[in-house]
């Protein structure tokens, strides 16, 4: 009967076996649970149910292990310590497996059982300020969660959410008028007209300190603001060619990253639904006067605070200020109920630097409260920071915060030096060598930060990434190059992929690798973690070295032997390019 199941991964297959072993012993199915060992070198799948059954069931575990061992028998179990149930299946099960894996076009990966509509709000550059490596992971993490739920099944609807909108606004419009003397004609329309991001780039910290230190400026810059959300004309001329002189660089940086949107909205995109909004609320009764300001409060309980007095958990999400202008958290708001109007998401997925929990957590308990949506719908994923060598949050060599686009001009560099010191590439006309050194540069990057958990802090280090040996982006395109190359020979010769056998070692512990993507994609949906799928794509990679060594493919003299290691030759390829694509990360055809 095993044969003709229809197949899953293989841990599902086994749980399926044990399971009815348990049953049959008169126990819990829900024991018979099967997973990839912690001990590979023993066997590659263990049950650990057998205690806990035999503990329900006041049953000694060794006698319950036996019992169920026995009635796996085709499984190889061995049982271990207390009752530690190892299975090895048998090679007619793995070339099964191996099998459909090459005839499945997905190559093995999941669907997911419950699609759904998914916004995933990422990248969150703002407008004028450049690019920092806290909007590169958003764009990176972002952009991977959006393919892979793609690929299981999803309908997802990936959004920029540029900051256009806020104080920041209001902040260079100002500069802008003392840089002129004023906002009069001609001199505005010839200043409109040759502005450039670099002029923007150094307005804005130059802006942002005057504000600091100049209680006249700010308050300036906040009637500002506050004109250009009324629809004041003049400084709805600067907002717009700022913004489109922002945009223009932005998409080529992020083209450059392979990241893309469907939507590049801003926070201005909300402000249509805001006046409405405010009214739902107030009907709602739940804005209501926060010193001058309108708010919703959003704490659970009344805590006492350090300086003795009693307050909110959690501050209350301010909803218009005291000059009447949106704030972060109205367009934020605004924002849910535009998405719940345009796709109705089951799902809002945020990819934001876990420095803004906070305001997460504010938006939404309001957006709760206020009927949009669901708490249980949103979720924050919150991200750590990249560090350099010191711990603290990456700066450049001048102390500064680094640009994205220098450092991708900087990991371009690198590359290029690694492909010549690899002796790589030589033969390749000038474009040739420049498209390899930049999916090299972009592959270590982002594998760079893909392969730790998106919660987790990791130290920026070039050298590293750029290594071709270890777990890096370089090393996959390496070894994902090599595949290609191989079957670009075989295929001059004329050699035929065929039906998979199995005679090495190094073939079972590849077809376990192939097996691994279906458990490894439901996971990193499940746990919006990226890694998941790195770590599988490693795991793969490693495996299709240690086969490459030890079971030649192309001097394979005997025909069937051959054409079954072309197929998982091929079958490897596809996995590792759907796990790139996965990463956004993509291989050249040589290198
Ligand atoms: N622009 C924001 C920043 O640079 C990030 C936006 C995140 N997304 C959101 N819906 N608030 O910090």
């Amino acid at each position: 009967m095993r044969m003709n199941d229809p197949m899953t991964d293989l841990c599902a297959v086994l749980s399926a076996a044990v399971s009815a072993a348990f049953e049959a012993e008169g126990l819990d199915r829900k024991f018979g649970q099967v997973r990839r060992s912690d001990r590979p070198d023993l066997a590659p799948f263990q049950c650990n149910g057998a205690m806990a059954a035999a503990k329900a069931a006041g049953r000694p575990p060794r006698a319950v292990a036996d019992a169920v061992a026995a009635r796996v028998g085709w499984l190889n179990p061995e049982v271990a310590g207390p009752g530690f149930v190892n299975l090895r299946p048998d090679d007619e099960l793995l070339r099964q497996r191996g099998q459909t894996i090459f005839d499945d076009p997905r190559a093995g990966a999941a669907l997911a059982g419950d699609p759904k509509t998914v916004v995933i709000d990422y990248g969150g550059p703002n407008v004028a300020k450049p690019m920092h490596v806290g909007h590169l992971r958003s764009a990176i993490i972002g952009e991977s969660l959006k393919r892979l739920r793609r690929l299981l099944g999803d309908r997802v609807i990936g959004d920029a959410h540029f900051g256009d909108w806020g104080f920041q606004m209001g902040l260079l419009i100002v500069a802008l008028e003392d840089e002129l003397d004023g906002l009069s004609e001609p001199r505005l329309s010839a200043r409109l007209e040759s502005l450039t991001l670099d002029d923007l780039s150094a307005l804005y910290p130059v802006a942002a300190a005057q504000a600091k230190a100049d209680e006249a400026f700010r308050d300036r810059a906040r009637k500002a603001t506050a004109a250009l959300q009324g629809g004041d004309a003049t400084c709805l001329r600067i907002w717009t060619r700022m913004k489109d002189v922002s945009m223009a660089a932005l998409k080529r940086e992020y083209a450059a990253l392979s990241v893309d949107f469907d939507l590049w909205n801003g926070e201005s995109d909300a402000d249509p639904f805001i006046p409405e909004m405010i009214a739902d609320l107030e009907s709602k009764g739940i804005l209501v006067d926060d010193g001058g300001a309108r708010a919703i409060f959003v704490h659970d309980k009344i805590v006492p605070k350090k300086d003795g007095s009693e307050g909110p958990d959690i501050p209350p999400l301010l909803v218009v200020s005291s000059e009447g202008s949106a704030m972060y958290g109205t367009t934020d708001l605004a924002t849910i109920v535009q998405r719940v109007r345009d796709y109705a998401p089951d799902l809002i997925l945020y990819v934001v630097d876990q420095r803004q929990a906070d305001h997460f957590e504010q938006v939404f308990r309001a957006a709760d409260k206020a009927g949009y949506l669901n708490k249980s719908q949103m979720i924050h994923l919150g991200f750590g920071t990249m560090n350099g060598a010191d711990g603290k949050p990456f700066k450049t060599r001048a102390g500064g915060v680094l640009r994205l686009a220098d450092l991708i001009a900087e990991a371009k560099e690198k590359a290029r030096a690694r492909l010549r010191d690899a002796e790589i590439g030589a033969s390749f006309s000038a474009d040739e060598f420049e498209d390899v050194a930049h999916k090299v540069a972009i592959a270590a990057v982002k594998f760079a930060d893909l392969q730790n958990f998106r919660g987790t802090s990791y130290v920026f280090d070039l050298d590293r990434f750029m290594s071709f040996e270890g777990k890096t982006g370089p090393y996959l395109l390496y070894q994902a190059v090599r595949i290609k190359s191989i079957l670009r020979k075989a295929d001059e010769a004329g050699f035929k992929a065929g039906a998979l056998q199995i005679t090495d070692q190094a073939e079972r512990s590849l077809i376990l690798a192939l097996d691994g993507f279906e458990a490894a994609g439901i996971a990193a949906r499940a746990e919006s973690a990226p890694h998941f799928i790195a770590e599988l794509a490693f795991g793969l990679a490693q495996a299709f070295s240690g086969f490459y060594q030890n079971c030649p493919i192309l001097p394979e003299k005997d025909e069937a032997v051959r054409a079954s290691r072309l197929a998982l030759a091929q079958t490897t390829l596809r996995q590792l390019l759907m796990c790139l694509d996965v990463l956004g990360i993509e291989a050249p055809e040589r290198m």
